[in-house]
């Protein structure tokens, strides 16, 4: 498949795809601009840092003095730009520690990515970056434990869908006062869609986004939020995709829409992910190939969990009405399939955390003795799920934990080796988090949440608000605390934890925690 994507793709656009892969290298031709004459503030859309090792971290920011011009160039003359970066262990950097120079590329967007090393794990540091006489806002980042440490204890939250027409990122604004030593983002970071607003925050550009300078446009204005940039500065992420970074429930190279053929899905998929990679703290592993990115990795905090994020949506089979459960379909492709479930059998760590897109457990919404399924998430990807569950039955895996986006809503689940036998092994447990914005208000319960609860009893709770989930895990429990805000139309909302479970090491499912 990936060897008929790359054909198809360079026989559309073998020049600009040169290009970009040159630009990539580091040969741009043009020499770097090391005092650009700026006329503007080019840090409008912040400073993120991301995917921490022992020893480092990356850091990222993006030049964009008019972050939403109509070309996409962020007001950024064609030119490569010099940057200069530092990483120090205290805010006011006296103690820098470490300091470069970065190349900020046309090609892509002026973005910029650094590879920090020679950092000291487990510990807290502030970066920065400067552009002639612009500085920077200062990020704060934290390095993973060594392998092999054993950390007592880890805070990590995750998120996903936040649609920016439909709310304001003001669960953003309270996760950035967590304490927190990373944070996930599982996807539909920006929604590809026009630019409806109930509330007066419409999308740019205003139309669905097809092109590179589209989805540019898209990032950066989502990028502008000051509340997400926030927590971009005060925590490292580790992100994935689900759809919408692209187009609503794709397939690999298969669009939603039966008219589309899979060339021209496939560049508009090429210029996506291009512009979702310059737009995240990424390490250049995952530079696009073409159509093609890779996503899915791994993090390790010592020996007390290992991060396995997922990509549920390049490699997958296309979604079907039927037949949900033949075996030839896949969720994650076989060569993630075979690096997860090697990943897993090699794990030393107490806790194994699935970064996972789409709904995992069985989600029936169908009371009776029927089954309504959906075909979007694993439920229409049921052997591919039944092959996960058996390894890791198989392999002897323990404490697995599946932390999940996509669905809009908080529920909790017990991950059944067989979902139509509740007596059957309890294979791990899975968390589904809400949006930030997606859908709007939402309400405690509503009719899904329902027919899931009646229909699937290996569920034990649902509730419809917006918001994050906060974890703490040290190595006798894993817990998480359901934070909501009970509105995001209007700014200012409160925070609450609306509910809290435990899942205790070596006893297979979630207890609801009475503290
Ligand atoms: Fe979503």
């Amino acid at each position: 498949m990936t060897t008929l994507h790359r054909r198809a793709f360079l026989g559309l656009t073998g020049a600009a795809g040169a290009g970009l892969a040159a630009a990539i290298a580091g040969f741009s031709a043009a020499p770097a601009w090391a005092d650009p004459a700026l006329v503007d503030e080019p840090f409008t859309l912040g400073v993120a840092s991301g995917d921490p090792l022992p020893d480092g971290v990356v850091l990222w920011t993006r030049l964009a003095p008019d972050p939403l011009a109509v070309d996409g160039s962020g007001g950024m003359p064609p030119q490569v730009v010099e940057v200069n970066w530092q990483v120090a262990e205290d805010e006011r950097f006296s103690e820098v520690v470490r300091a470069g120079a970065a190349r900020a590329t046309p090609e892509l967007g002026h973005s910029v990515h650094v590879e920090v090393t020679g950092l000291r794990p487990d510990r807290e540091y502030f970066y920065r970056f400067r552009v002639g006489r612009y500085l920077s806002p200062v990020g704060r980042t934290r390095t993973a434990p060594a392998y092999g440490a054993d950390p007592r204890q880890l805070a990590f939250a995750f998120v996903s869908c936040q649609n920016l027409p439909a709310g304001h990122f003001t669960a953003y604004r309270h996760l950035a006062e967590e304490d927190l030593d990373l944070v996930l983002h599982l996807g539909d970071y920006i929604y590809e869609g026009p630019g409806t607003s109930a509330i007066g925050r419409p999308h740019l550009p205003a139309t669905e986004i097809f092109s590179l300078a589209d989805y540019r446009i898209r990032h950066a204005q989502y990028k502008t939020d000051p509340d997400l940039q926030l927590a971009h500065a005060r925590f490292p992420w580790a992100v994935t995709w689900d759809d919408h970074e692209v187009e609503n429930n794709y397939a690999d190279g298969t669009s939603e829409d039966a008219k589309q053929s899979e060339e021209s899905f496939l560049l508009r998929r090429a210029q996506a992910y291009q512009v979702y990679y310059e737009h995240m703290p990424l390490r250049r592993a995952s530079i696009p190939q073409g159509p093609d990115m890779r996503l899915y990795r791994r993090l390790s905090y010592g020996n007390l969990a290992q991060f396995d994020i997922l990509d549920g949506r390049q490699y997958r089979s296309d979604q079907v009405p039927t037949g949900m459960d033949d075996p030839s379909r896949t969720m994650l492709g076989t060569a993630q399939e075979q690096w997860l479930l090697d990943g897993l059998s090699a794990s030393r760590a107490r806790w194994n955390v699935l970064g996972n897109q789409t709904v995992m457990t069985e989600a029936d919404r169908d009371p009776g003795p029927g089954k309504q399924l959906g075909n979007d998430n694993w439920n229409g990807y049921a052997a591919a799920r039944q092959r996960l569950f058996d390894g890791v039955v198989e392999r002897g895996v323990q404490n697995m934990v599946v932390v999940t986006g996509d669905a809009h809503c908080s529920m909790v689940s017990d991950l059944k080796q067989n979902f139509d036998d509740q007596s059957s092994r309890t294979v791990g447990v899975e968390f589904l988090g809400t949006s930030i914005t997606s859908g709007g208000n939402g309400a405690e319960m509503d009719t899904r949440g329902r027919e899931w609860l009646a229909s699937n009893p290996h569920m034990r709770f649902y509730n419809g608000r917006r918001g994050y989930v906060r974890c703490l895990l040290d190595h006798d429990r894993f817990r998480t605390d359901y934070r909501v805000v009970p509105y995001v139309t209007e700014p200012g909302a409160p925070v609450s934890t609306r509910a809290s479970f435990v899942v205790e090491n070596g006893r297979p499912g979630v207890q609801i925690d009475a503290a």
